[in-house]
């Protein structure tokens, strides 16, 4: 709870990386994230819950992204997007939600990139430096991440990073219509001093 505390306020942070910019997106650039939902809502469909029509508007975003803020804010979350060197473009999202104080010190990670920017390299980038901020100035412990066993570019991704496969838990996510069963992997924060 002290960390949660200390946290209110804090500069909203904002990230740059050799190809993108990593940052809590204002609710005045909602069409941007519109842009983004509409053009990969195919792509993303088969990885993320059912999404319905008001999902795709600029009313559903604006709000989406002021209540993001508040929640970083309030410590519950950091859901950062992806924006490319010119801040016109959304190439994806990285968000880490459920975050857990007290004994726990942790969070979820869960990401999208544009079908686009795929093959790139460009997931990995922003995760190594959004990690870094989680681990760093957040002082989380542990950040998990769940994935569908056939999703192989996402356990692929997660594995560069250095996560580590935990288990497997049945009917873990509703997912695309359905509960599905999940890869559960973590990564431990490397710079604190050990157990
Ligand atoms: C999961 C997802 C983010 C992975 O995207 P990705 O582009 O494969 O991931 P990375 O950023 O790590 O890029 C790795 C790819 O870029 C290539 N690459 C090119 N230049 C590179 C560079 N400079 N550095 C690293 N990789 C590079 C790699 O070879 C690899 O391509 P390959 O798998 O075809 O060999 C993306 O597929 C996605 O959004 N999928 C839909 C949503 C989803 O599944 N979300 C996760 C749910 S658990």
């Amino acid at each position: 709870m002290a960390n949660q505390e200390r946290r209110v306020g804090n500069a909203l942070p904002r990230i740059r990386t050799d190809r993108t910019v990593l940052c809590l997106l204002k609710p005045k650039y909602a069409e941007l994230m519109v842009r983004f939902r509409i053009e990969n809502k195919h792509h993303l469909t088969r990885w993320e819950p059912s999404r319905t029509t008001y999902f795709y508007t600029p009313v559903f975003w604006k709000a989406q992204l002021a209540a993001n803020i508040k929640r970083f804010q309030s410590g519950e979350s950091c859901c950062l997007v992806m924006l490319n060197h010119e801040e016109n473009e959304v190439l994806g999202v990285c968000n880490f939600t459920q975050i857990a104080r007290g004994t726990m010190q942790s969070c979820q990670l869960g990401y999208s990139l544009a079908a686009s920017h795929e093959g790139q390299g460009l997931m990995q980038e922003a995760l190594i430096s959004a990690i870094d901020y989680v681990f760093l100035e957040l002082e989380l412990h542990r950040i998990m991440a769940s994935y569908i066993p056939d999703n192989k570019r996402s356990a692929d991704l997660l594995s560069r990073l250095g996560f580590e496969i935990e288990g497997q838990a049945r009917q873990y996510l509703r997912i695309d219509g359905s509960w599905q069963d999940h890869v559960l992997t973590a990564l431990i924060n490397p710079f604190e001093p050990g157990p």
